[in-house]
């Protein structure tokens, strides 16, 4: 019998799984190395960087729900330069690594181009266009605004260019078709659902910004149907993110035509659920004599 293979490309990208930490959720790698094998994961998506560093939002940043967590980071990081610093460290992880970035316009992104490109081991970037802990209406939302500056940073790099898009737009194929119109070569699918917790106790919002981002198991079935609807329409390559916290998550994404499965929330319950989760994955396929995991990738799309 043939053997059974996790490895997926993802345009020129070769991962050896297909399990990807998603932004946000694995700082820069560095924290997770004595709890998590890398050699179970695909990539590492790092946390979302902006030209300047950022503090964030007020606490309490982060509120459980029964079926998920809602986070209102506003995207705290060091900015470029703290990532440029803590680099020859990233680097030595035994992970392809992509960064996920944020520009509050097209000069920040310009500069964060033009010193992401001279790093060769950088294969990928994310743009994270849906980000919805900011004062600023999420860009994704916005057909035109998303196609005009996608069609500019295409113009900035060489590299696999990674869009991040928010869920919460009334057709999401109609933006994911002009954001790979306008050059990306990979959709991020999607990120978290504004939503809100209230303290019954002191009587007001739970959260320090008030609002904040839902993930978690609460948005998977929400997140499964934009990454079919999208798949069908365009088949192009998506990495889905929404609630993964085991193997059978895992192939209903992959069944609905997901090659990268990003797992966030997930990482915050688990640190090593990549680990499990691959395991179980390999067991699926061999049990089934699957060989390799493109013959999965949308079929479950009829
Ligand atoms: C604490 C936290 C921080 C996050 N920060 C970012 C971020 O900086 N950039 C980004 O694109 N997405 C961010 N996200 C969204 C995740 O990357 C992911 O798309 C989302 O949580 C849905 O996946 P999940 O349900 O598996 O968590 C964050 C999510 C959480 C829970």
């Amino acid at each position: 019998m043939e053997k059974s293979d996790l490895r997926v490309k993802i345009k020129s990208l070769q991962l050896r799984s297909p399990l990807i930490l998603c932004s946000g959720t694995a700082g820069f790698g560095l924290e997770l190395k004595p709890y998590l094998d890398f050699k179970y994961v695909g990539a590492l998506i790092t946390k979302t960087i902006t030209l300047n560093k950022r503090g964030g939002n007020p606490p309490p940043r982060i509120a459980e729900t029964s079926s998920g967590v809602i986070n209102s980071i506003g995207l705290e990081n060091p900015g470029l330069r703290g990532f440029l610093t803590q680099w020859p460290e990233i680097k030595k992880l035994p992970v392809q690594i992509i960064v996920s970035i944020y520009g509050e316009n097209k000069r920040e992104y310009e500069i964060i181009f033009r010193e992401l490109n001279r790093i060769k081991e950088i294969k990928a970037v994310e743009v994270n266009l849906s980000c919805p802990n900011l004062e600023k209406k999420i860009i994704s939302q916005d057909k035109k605004k998303s196609f005009s500056l996608v069609r500019y940073l295409r113009g900035l790099t060489k590299k696999i260019l990674i869009v991040k898009l928010s869920p919460e737009v009334s057709d999401i194929v109609e933006i994911a078709k002009s954001i790979l119109k306008a050059g990306a070569d990979v959709l991020s699918l999607t990120n978290t659902f504004s939503a809100l917790k209230i303290d019954i106790g002191k009587r007001k919002p739970f959260l320090g910004n008030i609002f904040g981002g839902l993930s978690g198991p609460a948005i998977k079935p929400l997140v499964l149907y934009r990454v079919y609807k999208v798949y069908q329409a365009l088949r192009c390559p998506i990495i889905a993110s929404g609630g993964v916290l085991n193997y059978k998550d895992a192939l209903e994404f992959i069944l609905a035509g997901a090659i990268g499965i990003g797992l966030g929330t997930a990482n915050l319950v688990e640190p090593d659920s990549a680990e499990i989760i691959f395991k179980d994955l390999l067991s699926y396929m061999k049990k089934n004599k699957i060989s390799s995991l493109k013959n999965l990738v949308g079929n479950g799309c009829k």
